[in-house]
């Protein structure tokens, strides 16, 4: 029979453990939450409260409900408070020597058939088990941040773990809503395993100065629908936690490099600048423990002082090339009032674009996004060519033909010639250095990437690539051009991958390294992402959609350039192509979508 869990302790209120205590105690069980001193329980009491006022505020549980959920939760100052409950929950700073004295104390205090669990997203449950003299009752439950939102919880189970031990506190897991994943003892689990390379690296772009926190975030909210940008998770999870999950991860895990915390990160640290808790992170925020970011000396003007920048102004927009991106990107500018000069290789050519174009803007209307009357004007800003020659008098022209860069260099060229002088020349490559375009023409200055995603008419995000020559006017029309468009440009240095890429396929390319080294089914390590951390689809799921094949060409693409060895691709994705199994394309991938 399952065991009952009628009182539970948690030990440390901070970021994690306020939060745990309000979903024991939301479910029901009476909690004993302990700290080691009274300001420190002072402040976990106040972010008990202030999570549960948020709570009644939103309308998501009521003022009686809060009320009873308060009266289950016993507040107290060391230990010894915690001898009869039936489990502890440990949520202290992650530092093992401290997790085991906890550990040994807690063995001393509580009753003898207690489970003693900790929160440890890096430690070795292992480790801090062999604290107490009952391995076989200790385990880890990772819950997610925040607590009581995230439906995730990570069981670990270590090789003395009991099994009935694991049986009860799975049971205990869905008892409290949450859906659990049960794996072995090792760094970083599933999620995090997965998630603070990208973290990691994402911080690396900042200290880089390759792009700004703002255009970071956006990018990876805007370009993969992610519900926070990285920088901003980090300030939540809190810098000195991250600090030293990825420390653990980087000794326990491989030594993989890009796990070795960045070092602006232990600056910050040091600095005192640990995040939302501490009201300034890599965001300033209005009050230490509020989510709302303030304005500080690093927040960029509005878009609309592009202008004062030296942007230059844009009327005519010239679009060359013909497929999937050339047709949604000569929609988007239509649509926003430019006049467009669409010039494709051929008339045939040039007569289905201009199909496919019509066919768009038709389903706008059909689907009542559009109303006629703007197709008709979108339309009529277009003008239809063949010839090169026709971009002479335009002041903005978007490169959009196939991804070779022997085709794309003639190209430059041939505009270089046409083109008169103070044109902003963009190339929409995913993959090829924009400074390879560049060079190909004799005004290096003017060219920029805008890297639109697919499809065009609907994302919103377009990433705005500078070279070493690129001018700040050029950069500062891009940018403006974006908003005009109704999209929100990210500006980022020229490097393989971008923004976006660059830390969305290592990610990808991690979860199949896992799955290939046996540690996690696809379903559960889909699973963790989702519900762990909000990704809108599984690693595996996105995968199959963006195809193996794609996502093969740009982690080597990265690999490649930056010759970092955790960026190798995986041998099972490698496999996967050669066979075939390229994804929902090919009716199999990862799964298996012959019946859909
Ligand atoms: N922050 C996250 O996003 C996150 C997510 C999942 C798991 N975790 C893990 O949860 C644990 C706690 O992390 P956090 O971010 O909540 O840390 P935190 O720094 O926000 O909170 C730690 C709390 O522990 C208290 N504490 C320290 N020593 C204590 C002691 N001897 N007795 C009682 N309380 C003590 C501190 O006063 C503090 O309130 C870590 O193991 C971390 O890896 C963190």
């Amino acid at each position: 029979m399952a065991r009952e869990f009628s009182t539970v302790g948690v030990v440390g209120l901070g970021t994690m453990g306020a939060g745990i205590v309000e979903v024991f105690a939301r479910n029901g069980i009476d909690v004993v939450a302990v700290e080691i001193s009274e300001p420190a329980l002072d402040r976990g009491r106040a972010t008990l409260t202030r999570s549960t006022d948020r709570a009644v505020a939103k309308g998501k549980l009521a003022v009686a409900d809060r009320d009873a959920l308060h009266e289950r939760v016993h507040f107290a100052v060391g230990l010894d408070a915690l001898h009869s409950v039936d489990l502890v929950i440990e949520a202290v700073p992650e530092h093992l020597d401290l997790k085991q004295r906890i550990f040994a104390e807690l063995d001393r205090v509580c009753r003898p058939q207690a489970i003693l669990a900790t929160n440890t997203s890096s430690l070795s449950v292992t480790e801090i088990s062999v604290a107490t003299t009952r391995p076989n009752q200790v385990i880890g439950i990772h819950f997610f941040n925040p607590a009581p939102v995230m439906k995730l919880v990570e069981v670990v189970r270590t090789v003395v773990t009991a099994p009935e031990v694991v049986a009860d506190v799975e049971a205990l897991c869905t008892r409290l809503g949450k859906v659990d994943v049960t794996i072995n003892d090792r760094a970083g689990f599933i999620a995090n395993a997965l998630l603070f390379g990208y973290l990691n690296h994402a911080v690396a772009m900042v200290e880089s100065h390759y792009a700004a926190r703002e255009d970071i975030d956006a990018a990876m909210k805007l370009g993969c629908g992610l519900p926070m940008g990285p920088l901003a998770l980090m300030d939540l999870i809190g810098l000195d936690t991250a600090y030293e999950i990825l420390d653990t991860m980087y000794r326990r895990g491989g030594r993989d490099r890009r796990h070795a915390p960045v070092p602006l990160l232990k600056q910050m640290v040091t600095a005192g600048l640990l995040g939302r808790k501490s009201g300034r992170g890599f965001y300033t925020y209005e009050r230490p423990g509020s989510p709302v970011v303030v304005p500080d000396e690093a927040t960029p003007p509005a878009t609309e002082s592009a202008l004062a920048d030296g942007a230059r102004a844009i009327a005519k927009v010239g679009i060359v090339g013909s497929g999937t991106m050339a047709t949604g990107i000569i929609e988007v500018f239509a649509k926003a009032g430019y006049e467009v000069v669409s010039v494709a290789r051929g008339l045939e050519k040039s007569a289905t674009l201009r199909e496919a174009v019509r066919t768009s803007l038709n389903e706008g209307v059909v689907r009542g996004r559009l109303a006629e009357a703007d197709r008709d004007a979108a339309l009529g800003r277009i003008s239809w060519s063949a010839a090169l020659d026709h971009l002479a008098d335009v002041d903005l022209v978007v490169e959009a033909v196939v991804e070779e860069l022997s085709v794309k260099k003639a190209l430059f060229a041939s505009l270089d010639e046409i083109c008169k002088p103070g044109v902003v020349l963009a190339t929409t490559t995913s993959s090829l250095p924009v400074i390879d375009v560049a060079m190909a023409s004799h005004r290096p200055a003017d060219v920029v990437g805008l890297h639109f995603f697919n499809p065009a008419p609907v994302m919103p995000l377009v990433e705005v690539v500078r070279t070493i020559r690129t001018s700040p006017e050029a950069t500062a029309t891009a940018r403006a051009v974006c908003a005009t468009l109704g999209k929100t440009g990210v500006v980022c240095e020229d490097r393989s991958g971008f923004i976006v890429n660059a830390l969305l396929f290592p990610y990808l390319n991690d979860a199949v390294k896992m799955l290939e080294a046996s540690y996690s089914t696809a379903d559960d390590i889909d699973h963790a992402m989702k519900l762990g951390c909000g990704y809108p689809m599984g690693p595996f799921e996105l995968l199959d959609v963006v195809g193996l094949d794609v996502a093969l060409a740009i982690q080597r693409e990265l690999y490649l350039e930056l010759r970092e060895p955790g960026f190798a691709p995986a041998p099972l994705l490698e496999h996967l192509v050669t066979a075939g199994y390229l994804g929902r394309k090919a009716r199999r991938g990862f799964r298996d979508h012959s019946h859909r």
